[in-house]
């Protein structure tokens, strides 16, 4: 079993995109910049987005946080994405999700830029995913493509098994893997007979925010297993949706949880906003 180190794969990505910032800086005096918008306070999204920002600033990419209340209308948030629209440095807007229940999420997405949607969640974007052009995809389901390609782990022809299907993670992540020519089966909370499908894979991702729901008898001997959840446990700890004590002797490659998927969803964000800012250059 090999542990695949999403820790270190994220560093790897920083790094590049460090040199890159720099060279765009001097070869273009652009400066990419991106635009979080954070509606209300739910602890984790405060810490999600403080973590962001960080990045930026560690890999010399501006950025600024438009906090808003929960109580703020609809128009309010949409005009502040038109502002940054508008804004020359403003590359990459990100709304962090999930929006407060008054405010409709699908028609806050439709009013970004596509060409400055740095999570990849505008409908041209993931039209153009779908079809298999070019496009801004997803943070998460883009860095466990990077860890794929990092480990050369092989997906043409590979039975995939997708458990969860939201338009963050597990849509996005479908469609990447089946442009990469392997055969994907996605499951959902509706899935008659999860197990009927997770043992048949050569490849397990989840990421459906249930600990430890994939165990030992859902997996096929020499699987590798990409485990995308977060889970805090009662004592505290953080835990994926894999029981991973029990599966990973059973893995050829596994991803922990803390220092898997995580970190590369960050990785992959400043990646998408170097990208659009070259677009623009
Ligand atoms: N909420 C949970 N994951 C994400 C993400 O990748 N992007 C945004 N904007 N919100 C999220």
């Amino acid at each position: 079993m090999q542990l695949i180190d999403g820790k270190s794969l994220a560093k790897k990505v920083q790094a590049t995109v460090t040199t890159e910032v720099a060279q765009l800086k001097q070869e273009k005096n652009i400066v990419p910049g991106l635009a979080v918008i954070l509606v209300g306070d739910d602890p984790a999204s405060h810490a999600y987005v403080k973590m962001k920002a960080k990045a930026c600033e560690n890999v010399g990419v501006y950025s600024i946080t438009h906090n808003m209340p929960d109580t703020i209308s609809q128009d309010e948030i949409i005009a502040t994405i038109e502002m940054m629209n508008n804004n020359p440095r403003i590359d990459g807007i990100l709304v962090q999700l999930p929006l407060p229940k008054q405010i409709d999420t699908d028609k806050i997405l439709e009013v970004i830029d596509p060409k400055k949607d740095v999570d990849g969640f505008h409908a041209y974007n993931v039209g153009r995913l779908v079809t298999g052009l070019d496009s801004f995809v997803p943070c998460t389901p883009l860095g466990v493509m990077k860890m794929f390609e990092e480990y050369d782990i092989e997906l043409r022809g590979k039975d995939v098994c997708v458990v969860g299907a939201s338009n963050i993670v597990g849509k996005p992540m479908a469609s990447l893997l089946l442009n990469a020519e392997a055969t994907v089966t996605v499951t959902h909370i509706y899935t008659k007979d999860l197990k009927a499908h997770t043992s048949k894979a050569d490849i397990i991702v989840v990421g459906v925010g249930v600990a430890g729901l994939i165990k030992e008898d859902m997996v096929k001997e020499g699987a590798v297993v990409i485990d995308i959840g977060m889970n805090r446990i009662e004592d505290g700890s953080l835990v994926g949706d894999v029981d991973f004590p029990n599966v990973s002797p059973k893995c050829s490659y596994i991803t922990p949880v803390p220092g898997g998927v995580g970190p590369m969803t960050i990785a992959m964000l400043l990646s998408n906003t170097l990208k659009s800012a070259k677009a623009r250059a």
